[in-house]
């Protein structure tokens, strides 16, 4: 059929492109001439390096934090993340090129939305989903055509189809058509002077196929490699295998560790040995516990989906099971090594040498430390700690401030929990009484005040 000018209807309808074809089209040429407006929705250790990423690849970009502290802080060029150094992020903030704010009216005027939330468990280990139900409240309400929406922070597979995107959906708009929706899981490892955000290698999956190649073409303005996939649930299924993975072989570890002690066995030197075969073994090691805000979580939130499939992830369970033994076996070993040298635990004085939950960080989330100063405290036990990066310290009733790494040399036992870079252990093993390393931080020395886990 012809029109008046003699043009075919179909000739016209591939001219004038539809209303989808323009939203992808605009938002597109935003994300290649990086005139898109970035935002990033929590700045913490995943949000703020990754919003420095964007503002150094010719971004503009705001970041959005529901504490008013860290706004001050970054608007002052002054990071709270060890990994963003302060020289790194005051030029950007001077160039106009980061700010951020906790007025969510700012979602408005953004054409990208990088969601970097909490999703911590709830005391009965189920999912805590509130930050992100939040901040998607938040995105909802300012939702507009053109926009890109990723979640990034860790979550069960299913979220982003079946908890995000029915919440962004009520605004009337198509998803993969007037807005697009991804996943991409984060897998910053702070502290890692090798691997950060720009070079780690970024998995990307949306709802639709038009969804993912946004975010694929997104990602791909800062950072060096993207991954796209088919679907946000492999998206979201990456994360937890990763972590499940590293969980589930920590507990093996441990409990190799357990199996060891019993027989009288080094180990660490099994470990080390094992780790000589140039195929099929990858080592991982013992030590007081899991901490962090990633590998002791995320795993439970596989097994809190999985069961809702009928399925119980039971090397998850069995795994937890072991690492969280491991306080308890430290505190046990520093028990019967005070024993040993003549001593109750009872009014002894230990000394705990890193309390971060890895080495050179300052993150206390869920580190193994915790529950073993609070189980030698109950045991009635003078704790006190060293930790260059921790200055402070609340528990449970009971509030410590960092001692200089000295203090060691006056206590009846020292426990080295987190094997920091900067604590000098040629003098803590010449000083110290009695050393507990479960983290074989004293590899190579030899002495009899030594006892390793
Ligand atoms: N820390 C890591 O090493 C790491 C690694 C990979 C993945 N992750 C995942 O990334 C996510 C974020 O972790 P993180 O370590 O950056 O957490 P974080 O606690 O350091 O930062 C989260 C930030 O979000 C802010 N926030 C909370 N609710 C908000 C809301 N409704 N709106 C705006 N801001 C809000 C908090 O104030 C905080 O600044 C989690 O899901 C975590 O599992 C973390």
């Amino acid at each position: 059929m012809a029109n008046r000018t003699g043009e075919s209807k179909m000739t016209i309808t591939a001219e004038i492109p539809t209303t989808a074809d323009t939203t992808v089209k605009i938002l597109a040429e935003k994300i290649r001439s990086r005139r898109a407006r970035v935002g990033v929705v929590g700045l913490g250790y995943v949000g703020l390096p990754l919003a420095v990423e964007f503002a150094h690849a010719g971004f503009s970009v705001t970041g959005i934090d529901v504490s008013e502290r860290k706004v001050q802080r970054i608007n002052a060029g002054d990071s709270y993340v060890g990994d963003v150094p302060s020289a790194t992020l005051a030029p950007l903030v001077e160039a106009g090129a980061l700010s951020a704010t906790s007025d969510f009216a700012a979602l408005a005027g953004l054409d990208t939305v990088n969601i970097c939330v909490p999703t911590p468990l709830r005391k009965t280990k189920d999912p805590d989903m509130s930050f992100i139900v939040a901040a998607c409240e938040q995105i909802a309400g300012h939702l507009h055509a053109g926009m890109l929406v990723i979640l990034e922070s860790t979550t069960y597979p299913g979220t982003t189809d079946e908890v995000v995107l029915p919440m962004l959906s009520k605004s009337g708009l198509s998803v993969g058509v007037d807005f697009f929706l991804c996943f991409s899981p984060e897998r910053v490892d702070p502290g890692n002077p090798n691997f950060q955000t720009a070079n780690i290698p970024k998995v990307v999956g949306g709802c639709t196929p038009a969804c993912t190649e946004m975010g694929r073409l997104f990602y791909a303005q800062a950072l060096e490699r993207v991954i796209p996939v088919s679907s946000t649930q492999v998206a979201e299924m990456v994360k937890l295998l990763e972590n499940t993975f590293r969980m589930i072989n920590i507990g093996l570890a441990n409990e190799m560790a357990l199996m060891c002690d019993r027989m009288r066995i080094d180990v660490w030197e099994v470990i080390d040995a094992a780790a000589t075969k140039p195929f099929g073994f990858m080592p991982f090691y013992p030590g007081p516990g899991l901490g962090g805000h990633c590998i002791p979580i995320d795993p439970f939130y596989l097994s809190w989906k999985t069961k809702q499939a009928g399925i119980e992830a039971r090397f998850i369970e069995l795994a937890g099971y072991i690492n969280g033994q491991m306080p308890q076996f430290v505190a046990d070993k520093v028990q019967s090594a005070l024993n040993d040298a003549g001593r109750p635990v009872k009014g002894s004085r230990i000394h705990v040498m890193g309390v971060a939950y890895k080495r050179d960080i300052d993150d206390v989330r869920e580190s193994p430390a915790l529950d073993l100063i609070l189980l030698l405290d109950r045991r009635g036990a003078v704790v006190t700690y060293s930790d260059p990066h921790v200055p402070e310290l609340k528990l449970d009733g009971l509030d410590l401030s960092a001692s200089p790494e000295e203090t060691a040399a006056e206590a009846d036992c020292v426990v080295i929990v987190t094997d920091h870079g900067a604590f000098n252990y040629p003098a803590l093993v010449d000083r110290a009484r009695l050393i507990v390393d479960t983290r074989n931080a004293l590899k190579g020395f030899r002495s009899e005040k030594i006892v390793r886990l």
